[in-house]
């Protein structure tokens, strides 16, 4: 375990937004979690949060580790929650187990995967996730939930609900063994899919191709969720904009593309302050250079203003603003 104190959150958070922390403790495999005391807020991989102050308080996160400790009984596969999930992607195809390839390079950890239910591509964390393992932070103890408990929807758990109450510390995967492909998603369309591994590739390539590179540019992913509609709402959408991209249907309602409506209402590729929309994916927000979360707050709320005011939507932030 590690205890440091007054620190930049720059390299711990993916906008790389340079903000300090009072205290920050970094756990490792094994480590008790030690008392804390004030305010405490539980960070991940860092891939969905917008710092717009300096935190008085106390960050938690867990050691990134490339090669956790696995325990892998069958096709069940445990891992540590700050694992960076894309080396499960890939450890998982190197012994044999699939499923998680369409999940190829999103960013972030194990334990977010499960608190954000992270999904591309026709998958979803939660078609895999068979029991997560925390720590309660208010209760003071350890306990398991299994999928159910969990409460997966769209880009939430009930995690999420209980904000910095629960740590994760390890999940279990269930995974196949045997590779059936998953190309349920139109975009995975001629795409090639012999092996698992080709799979992997195309999908990396075809995420990095719309997203920036970590190294140039911070960003969030996706800053938006996909709004969810009622039919009426849909048609009435798709009569008056016939080139809207047909919505994915799924039981919540009609799924929209969060990234054609802000396209469409003409942000892609502008800036302000520096703050950017990503010129290649209207969907994403990014550090344009040395931007701060108030820059980032700013220009998404004039996306949702303009997106409310041209559609009559409104968009919702997957990412957290702090
Ligand atoms: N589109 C535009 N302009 C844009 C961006 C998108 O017209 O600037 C259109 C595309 O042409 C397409 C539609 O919008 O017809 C949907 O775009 P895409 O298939 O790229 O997926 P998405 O709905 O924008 C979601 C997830 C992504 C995930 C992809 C692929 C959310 C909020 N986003 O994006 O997740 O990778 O599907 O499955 O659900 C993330 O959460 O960080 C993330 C990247």
């Amino acid at each position: 375990m590690k205890i440091l104190e007054n620190i930049s959150l720059k390299p711990y958070n993916t906008f790389g937004i340079d903000v300090k922390a009072r205290r920050l403790v970094l756990l490792e495999p094994g480590d008790d979690v030690p008392p804390l005391e004030g305010e405490v807020l539980l960070l991940g991989g860092g891939s969905n949060m917008v710092f717009t102050k300096d935190y008085d308080g106390t960050v938690v996160t867990l050691a990134h580790i490339h090669h956790s400790t696995f325990n892998i009984q069958h096709s069940k596969v445990t891992a540590w929650g700050g694992m960076v999930m894309d080396d499960l992607v890939q450890w998982s195809l190197d012994h044999g187990l699939y499923g998680l390839e369409n999940l190829s390079a999103i960013p972030g950890t194990v334990g977010a995967s499960a608190v954000q239910n992270v999904g591309a591509y026709g998958a979803e964390a939660k078609d895999f996730i068979e029991s997560v393992e925390a720590y309660d932070l208010k209760e003071r103890c350890r306990c398991s939930f299994s999928n159910e408990e969990c409460r997966f929807a769209y880009r939430d758990s009930m995690f999420k609900h209980y904000p910095n109450r629960y740590l994760i510390l390890y999940v279990t995967y269930h995974l196949h063994k045997e590779y059936v492909p998953n190309l349920s998603y139109k975009a995975l369309e001629g795409l090639p899919h012999d092996t698992a591994r080709q799979l992997r590739d195309s999908i990396t390539a075809m995420r990095w191709q719309k997203l920036p590179r970590p190294e140039e540019h911070g960003s969030a992913g996706s800053f938006f969720k996909n709004p969810v509609v009622d039919e009426a709402t849909y048609r009435r959408l798709k009569a008056e904009y016939p080139d809207m991209p047909e919505a994915h249907k799924a039981s919540e309602g009609y799924k929209l593309s969060a990234g054609w409506l802000i396209d469409r209402a003409g942000w892609k590729g502008r800036t302000q302050g520096r703050a950017g929309v990503w010129p290649k994916n209207a969907l994403v927000l990014y550090n344009a250079g040395g931007c701060t979360g108030d820059e980032v707050r700013a220009l998404a709320a004039a996306i949702q203003d303009d997106v409310k005011h041209k559609f009559n939507i409104t968009l919702t932030p997957e990412a957290i603003i702090i």
